[in-house]
């Protein structure tokens, strides 16, 4: 890798364990946990404006999620926090994410980790457009969730997630949606998925079946406050023909309309009322926070 990012950033600053490097040079050992086994969380923080968005809520996550996976955060919470900031800026990045990966740090090759382990953090700038808010139809295909039984931890472990995503690719769709094999719709490999059933919306219930998306409550607070009726259930296929409308959510993409789900056109194909709703009033709570007027 020539230290450029996927997206069109040369050679920007990355933090690697306390220091800013350039992405170029930042070198992570062999026998990194992260590496050998997948032993670490991730986030990704989008940022909007120079200005990364929902850093408290992401941070939370990450925090209770390392506190399950016994993980400790070097320099703690602040310390992360300062070297996203420092990420961004250094990186004059306007519209784009930030990546942060921690993982149980480097040793000798065996399961069971030795007690003293000096994790190792990531954090890293990748430049990209904002997406305007439920303008991009999505189609997806809906697979039998073979991920492990605690999706609700950010793990970098996601190869059940790319088999997925190389599923959707394959039918020429965008997403991969996880289904139970009884038919009970869980979530999208990087997104929350929503559906209008009988002028109610449902999404899965947070559980250990999913990643409590940020972007999943941030729109579950703004539909309380449009009045939206919630129902806490996950959607269900064999009701999919009462489906009024879809949508799917997540830090990179926003809310975007799902249009097509295993080749048939969700309702009538078409981006949905509340859909566009929750997606501007997403976008005006983010302009407000970015001072975008
Ligand atoms: N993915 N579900 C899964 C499995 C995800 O990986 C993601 C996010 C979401 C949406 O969560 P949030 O609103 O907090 O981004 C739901 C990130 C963006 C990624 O892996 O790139």
């Amino acid at each position: 890798m020539t230290g450029d990012t996927p997206d069109g950033l040369s050679d920007p600053l990355c933090y690697l364990d306390g220091e800013l490097v350039p992405l170029s040079a930042a070198r992570i050992h062999p026998f990194d946990r992260g590496f050998v086994f997948g032993d670490g969380l991730y986030e990704v923080f989008r940022v909007r404006a120079g200005r990364p968005l929902w850093v408290a809520e992401h941070l939370d996550r990450l925090e209770s999620g390392l506190a399950e996976v016994r993980i400790p955060l070097p320099g703690g919470r602040n310390e992360i926090e300062r070297a996203v900031t420092e990420v961004t800026a250094r990186a004059g990045l306007g519209d784009g994410s930030v990546y942060l990966q921690i993982t149980r740090g480097a040793g000798p090759r065996a399961r069971t980790p030795p007690p003293d382990l000096e994790p190792t953090v990531l954090v890293a700038p990748s430049a990209h457009p904002h997406l305007p808010p439920a303008a991009v139809p999505h189609a997806a295909v809906t697979v039998t969730d073979r991920r492990w039984g605690r999706c609700d931890l950010k793990t970098v472990s996601l190869m059940a997630t790319v088999l997925g995503k190389l599923a959707a690719r394959d039918a020429g769709a965008d997403e991969v949606v996880f289904a139970t094999p009884d038919g009970s719709l869980r979530e999208g490999g990087s997104t929350n998925l929503f559906v209008r059933r009988d002028d109610a919306l449902e999404t899965h219930p947070a559980g250990p079946e999913i990643l409590p998306g940020i972007t999943r409550a941030l729109l579950l607070d703004l539909a309380r406050r449009e009045g939206l009726p919630l129902r806490p259930a996950a959607p269900r296929l064999e009701q999919r023909e009462l489906w009024q409308e879809a949508f799917l959510c997540g830090t990179l993409t926003g809310v975007q309309p799902l249009v097509e789900l295993d080749g048939e056109p969700v309702a009538d194909g078409r981006s949905g009322e509340w859909t566009r709703r929750l997606a501007g009033a997403l976008e005006a709570l983010e302009r407000q926070l970015c001072g975008l007027g």
